[in-house]
């Protein structure tokens, strides 16, 4: 069997250590052939056969070895979408494929959809520092995201305390909160503002005041899609149309600019941005990165294909693609550490 393994969307931690695992898992007759930079790879036939000993000693190794991209589905209208469908499909035909594995996110999973509609046979493997692929518990990278975003807000504690200042740390996830969520409940912060719970900003300044009378500063973790109740009522196209018009990408500075006049208090934001992709993984992601590629390589081996891989309750599984393909796990308002982060004392603006 000719297995294409292909590696596309945002980088991550974790990418390596899946393929170390699924390569030492699959049938040792397969043959291993790498897709250069996702599917831009597929679409320009950049295809490498691999040794099964260029994935030995990539466990701990953050990124990706075979490179990834966004490309070429970035922006394509449908019909350049179609047009790059048909070149793969006849790409993979020609680089004598027999299955594809593709570790990628959300916008992966869609374009994967497409393909396997195409009759191409593969598998996805559930990529991203966001964690928002639906039918997962989580997803591989999202942990080594989580330990440094939460070091970052730990390391912007200090310099807050020694200031007397409120400090924002802004976290990346684009649509969804969870490694803002579980950053900021890990590092300790005040306020925690993300795109599922919009925040109202006077109850914003009142808690970073609060924070502020009672210990001398305030931090707070802020997501990159985080909203206010205003926006949340707007389309995305206004949504975009006001922020451009502010001049501003995120919340963030505007958050910082208010409450620094309101409150009186000195304020500085701290955009972690690619950082918290970037490094080697987690021991907890190479664990559950070796789960997810020996299952990966059961699927390959018992020819089970169209499907995802998945955590649920603990135990590797998986899931059918089309069923999962462009569907978002959003923070729910109820959630239990929601919940958890509000019994201690840490308000989400609402
Ligand atoms: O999907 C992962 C992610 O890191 C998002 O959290 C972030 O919004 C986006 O990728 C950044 O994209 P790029 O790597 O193209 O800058």
């Amino acid at each position: 069997m000719n297995i294409g393994l292909l590696t596309s969307g945002g980088d991550c931690a974790g990418l390596n250590a899946v393929m170390y695992a699924f390569v030492k898992a699959i049938d040792p007759d397969a043959e291993i052939y790498g897709i250069i930079d996702g599917y831009n790879g597929l679409r320009n036939r950049l295809c490498k056969k691999m040794k099964r000993s260029e994935f030995a000693d990539i466990l701990n190794v953050g990124g990706t070895i075979l490179g990834t991209s966004r490309l070429p589905y970035k922006e394509l209208t449908k019909l350049e979408d179609n047009e790059t469908i048909a070149a793969i499909k006849d790409n993979y035909r020609k680089m004598g494929l027999d299955v594809l594995v593709v570790l990628g996110g959300q916008g992966t999973y869609k374009k994967a959809n497409l393909l396997a509609k195409e009759g191409i046979k593969l598998i996805c493997l559930p990529k991203t520092i966001d964690n928002d692929i639906f039918g997962t518990d989580i997803t591989f990278g999202f942990h080594s995201a989580v330990n440094v975003a939460t070091e970052c807000i730990n390391r912007i504690q200090t310099t807050a305390a020694s200031h007397g200042r409120t400090m924002l740390v802004e976290i990346m996830g684009n649509k969804v909160g969870w490694l803002t969520l579980y950053a900021g409940v890990g590092g300790g912060a005040d306020i925690i503002l993300i795109p599922e719970i919009p925040f109202d900003i006077v109850k914003v300044i009142k808690a970073a005041k609060k924070s502020h009378d009672e210990k001398g500063y305030c931090v707070i973790a802020v997501a990159e899609g985080a909203l206010d109740k205003e926006e949340a009522e707007l389309s995305k196209k206004e949504r975009i149309q006001r922020r451009e018009e502010r001049g501003e990408t995120t919340a963030s500075n505007r958050i910082a600019r208010i409450i620094g006049e309101q409150n009186n208090t000195e304020t500085r934001v701290m955009v972690t941005g690619h950082i918290v992709r970037g490094g080697n993984p987690s021991p907890y992601d190479r664990v559950i990165c070796t789960q997810i590629g020996a299952y990966a390589a059961k699927l390959v081996n018992e020819k089970k294909f169209g499907a995802t891989v998945a955590v649920c309750g603990g135990k590797i599984t998986h899931n059918n693609l089309a069923d999962i393909a462009g569907e978002t796990k959003f923070v729910p308002k109820d959630h239990e550490l929601v919940q958890a982060a509000r019994a201690v004392g840490i308000t989400f603006g609402d």
